[in-house]
């Protein structure tokens, strides 16, 4: 069975011994992120200082088992190409089909908005603020092909009603900025945090512009994934996520985003980040919320690069150089190496990273 819902999931790893419950109190500033650099398996934490009602998830593909059973595989009969020929397949791809949302949810609109109401951790005390988007999706349609795209791109908490969302260049939802900015219209994107494994993986993938990574998300679950349309935006997403954003992006404003704990291990920052304006936020009553911290080598954002690759899916968006280079070392998984690459390019780049 391949789990819908990020809960079913969280159930699955319960009932086959793979999930750590950690019920004492801890920290949503550096303690989560701490202990879930530390663990190589999944999390669950179920008491959080000043959010009594919420959860927090982190690690939920922290290693190749995981990958099985996100998937509906065997973990006793998969092996890492079993897991790659499952990414390949997927490319193949089931059309998402609409259905109705059953969870209560708590939801604040307009002047309401308020993000501090989500158990958003602190991940790292080397970054600028809290990050609430590193392991969820952002969809936006495209202005010109009219087809939906969902990407992860990180997002941090500005305040109540803002975050930033930090955007390669050569991305497709840089692309939809671009034209929209040139329209003169405005930008809808909406933002599922906590929703299936694959729905991620599928998000995280170099496709194609105008490939659909809702239909791919479909093709690795091999059934649609289920999806409802936005209150506020007239975009699909996931149901039963754990927590949906709606709003728009500013046209014409950057704003620098950063430091932040990237892949590499170092501390970056991106001086034309955009900007999002929440002007819905609903969440689930008893929320889980899902993100990761990123940049230990062989944590789970290099786990899944390194799937990606193996699939040909995975793009850095640097050089052609540095692209062979990583897609070499992710696919021997040598993800110390691969930090080095990210590093050196930084000093390229003349910026110098801080100590960790
Ligand atoms: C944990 C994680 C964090 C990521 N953060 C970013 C990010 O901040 N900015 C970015 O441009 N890409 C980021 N990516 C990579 C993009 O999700 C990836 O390039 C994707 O293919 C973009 O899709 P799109 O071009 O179809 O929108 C991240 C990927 C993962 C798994």
């Amino acid at each position: 069975m391949v789990p819908q819902e990020l809960r079913q999931y969280i159930d699955l790893l319960n009932e086959r011994g793979a999930l750590v419950r950690v019920s004492r109190r801890v920290d949503w500033k550096y303690e989560i992120g701490t202990l879930t650099r530390k663990a190589k398996a999944p999390l669950l934490f179920e008491t959080i200082v000043d959010y009594p009602e919420a959860s927090v998830f982190t690690n939920g593909l922290s290693s190749r088992d995981c990958f099985a059973l996100c998937l509906g595989l065997d973990p006793r009969r998969t092996n890492w190409g079993d897991l790659v020929r499952r990414v390949r397949r997927g490319r193949v791809p089931i059309k998402p089909t609409p259905s109705k949302l059953s969870a209560v949810l708590r939801e604040r609109r307009g002047s309401g908005v308020d993000l501090y109401a989500l158990p958003t951790p602190w991940w790292h005390r080397a970054d600028a603020k809290r990050y609430i988007g590193t392991w969820h999706i952002n969809i936006t349609r495209d202005p010109v092909t009219g087809i939906e795209n969902a990407g992860v791109y990180r997002m941090k908490v500005l305040d109540e009603k803002h975050t930033t969302v930090s955007v390669s260049p050569k991305s497709h939802l840089a692309q939809h900025v671009k034209e929209a900015e040139r329209r003169g219209e405005p930008l809808a994107m909406a933002v599922a945090v906590g929703v299936a494994e694959p729905v991620v993986i599928a998000a995280a993938a170099a496709l194609n512009r105008g490939e659909n990574e809702l239909a791919f998300a479909g093709g690795l679950m091999g059934r649609p994934l289920e999806v409802q349309n936005g209150d506020l935006c007239d975009l699909p997403v996931p149901s039963n996520a754990e927590v949906y954003m709606e709003g728009e992006l500013l046209l014409n404003t950057r704003v620098s985003d950063g430091p932040y704990m990237d892949y590499a291990g170092i501390p970056n920052v991106n001086p034309h980040a955009h900007v999002y304006r929440v002007g819905r936020l609903a969440w689930r009553k008893d929320v889980i919320f899902r993100g990761t911290s990123v940049g230990e080598p062989g944590g789970e954002d290099h786990l899944l690069f390194a799937l990606l690759a193996a699939a040909n899916l995975a793009d850095f968006h640097g050089s052609v150089v540095r692209k062979i280079i990583q897609n070499f070392l992710l696919r021997l998984r040598l993800f110390r190496l691969l930090q080095a690459t990210g590093v050196f390019s930084q000093r390229l780049r003349g910026k110098v990273p801080a100590k960790k």
